[in-house]
């Protein structure tokens, strides 16, 4: 039968090699947060309730991201070292039976297959203990694996302690390590911070426990990619990438058509519909869903939105916290601000933006407009340089315009106020009252021609 599993993920630190004020769990790649990162893989191999979090820096932030999840935290008040971060969960696992997983919350690649396969690895060797290791060109950071004849690790060598040949090591600690809890606990107390940093070091467990005649097996796996630990903003920068490649792979494999995918940022919990086609420097932010058949034009970014089948989105286009509905087209240049609900096939094009807007299906709004607080009826027609002056200083108030409709151009509707049904509104027109349906509304002044009077003038010119 397989053994309990906890998981104690290691994040007090503030990361100092960050340079910044905010602890290096909480920053970004790939969208979530790298603490989120690792708690979702070790979701995989246990349940939440058997996952403990160490905290120290900014614990609330960190604490505020799985409070609903049911996940538990501990405390470290002071930093001093891994193996330290591990001595103050004793209290509420020490007497939990089984195994213990421990992870480091500043890598979040790992995969759940990895995670998989080093419980695995531990059940089936018997060792006190399992730990993950792999290669790299350039191990720099990383503590060194020392590996004896038997096959079992010997001891890990931290960089600062480390003599020149033991640099010269490739085989590098990924940090995540699968422990007997019955050997973890008892040998925990037998490390001391005997280094320059005077940390307690976590990895010197494996040289505790091999003087003891207990055996550290080792699950070397030889891509290293998902074993990258994030210490400077360089190697978030790397994990940020391999993320979005992950994510623009898995759409592509699902039939989306990306492309320059690596000039593209696609969010995690992004959806995207089969046959579409999402051009260079893309971003499709939060939970943002994209219907099928659409195409999302070069530098267009959509945030939080639902767009429906067969849209086209010509370049430079914002949108944000809005739904468009399905053969609607926008832009180029439109900005979608917030909360816009464009109906199927509507026109939404150049320099135009929507704020708290809802234009019905087939209404159109082409060129340099600005509509917000308003409806639009079905098939009506704002014309370029349209503008709802929403805002009296203090409120804002609300434009309705109605079915059929043509909007002349530069016409500026002053809210509250009403647009009737297959009504017109005369280019230029100043609207401060309500329009009644089958209208025509002009609220400009009246043309006046004097004839002969440029050629006067330009005769008088002459003259002097
Ligand atoms: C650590 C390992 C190193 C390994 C590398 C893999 C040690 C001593 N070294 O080095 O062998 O190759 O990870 O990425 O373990 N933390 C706490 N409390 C503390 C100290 C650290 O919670 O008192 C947390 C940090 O927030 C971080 C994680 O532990 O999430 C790892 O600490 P970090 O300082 O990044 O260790 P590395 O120098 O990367
Ligand atoms: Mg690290």
């Amino acid at each position: 039968m397989e053994s309990r599993v906890e998981v104690i993920i290691l994040a007090a630190g503030l990361g100092t090699r960050m340079k910044s004020k905010l602890a290096k769990v909480l920053h970004r790649a790939g969208s979530l947060t790298l603490i989120e990162h690792v708690v979702n893989a070790a979701c995989t191999i246990t349940s939440p309730g058997s996952i403990t979090i160490v905290t120290g820096h900014q614990t609330e932030r960190v604490e505020e991201l799985f409070k609903s999840r049911g996940v538990r935290f501990v405390y470290q008040k002071e930093q001093l070292g891994t193996g330290h971060a591990v001595m103050v969960c004793r209290e509420k696992l020490e007497n939990i039976p089984g195994r213990v997983v421990i992870l480091y919350g500043d890598c979040p690649l790992l995969s759940p297959v990895a995670l998989k396969e080093l419980l695995k690895r531990q059940q089936e060797s018997g060792a006190a203990a399992t730990m993950i290791s792999t290669e790299l060109k350039d191990p720099t950071g990383y503590g060194r694996v020392i590996v004896g004849e038997d096959g079992y690790v010997r001891a890990v060598v931290e960089q600062k302690a480390a003599t020149p040949e033991q640099l010269a090591i490739k085989r590098i600690n990924s940090g995540i390590y699968c422990f007997q809890a019955d050997r973890l606990w008892p040998y925990l107390d037998l490390i001391r911070p005997n280094n320059a940093a005077n940390e307690y070091y976590l990895t010197d467990m494996v040289e505790v426990l091999h003087k003891d005649g207990q055996r550290v097996a080792e699950l070397f796996l030889s891509d290293a990619s998902e074993l990258l630990g994030i210490n400077t903003r360089i190697e978030l920068a790397e994990a940020d990438r391999v993320f979005r490649t992950r994510k623009t792979r898995e759409l592509m494999l699902a039939g989306v058509t990306i492309e320059r995918p690596e000039t593209v940022i696609i969010d995690a919990d992004v959806c995207v519909g089969m046959d579409t086609i999402i051009e260079q420097g893309v971003r499709l932010l939060g939970n943002t869903q994209i219907g099928e058949e659409c195409r999302i034009g070069v530098n267009s970014v959509i945030e939080n939105s639902v767009i429906g089948d067969r849209v086209h989105i010509a370049p430079l286009t914002m949108i944000n916290r809005s739904h468009v509905a399905e053969d609607a087209r926008i832009g180029p240049y439109s900005r979608l601000r917030t909360d816009n609900e464009v109906g199927a096939g509507a026109h939404v094009g150049n320099f135009v933006e929507l704020k708290k807007t809802h234009l019905a299906a087939g209404a159109k709004a082409n060129h340099l407009a600005y509509l917000g607080d308003s409806t639009v009826g079905e098939k009506t027609n704002i014309g370029a340089g349209t503008i709802t002056c929403n805002y009296d200083g203090v409120h804002k108030h609300q434009t309705r315009i109605g079915k059929g409709a043509f909007v002349g151009s530069n016409s500026t509707l002053v809210a509250p106020v009403s647009i009737g049904d297959g009504s017109y509104v005369g280019a230029a027109s100043v609207i401060t009252n309500n329009v009644p349906e089958d209208a025509l509304a002009l609220g400009r002044a009246h043309q006046v021609i004097k004839e002969g009077w440029a050629a006067a003038r330009r005769g008088k010119i002459k003259k002097t």
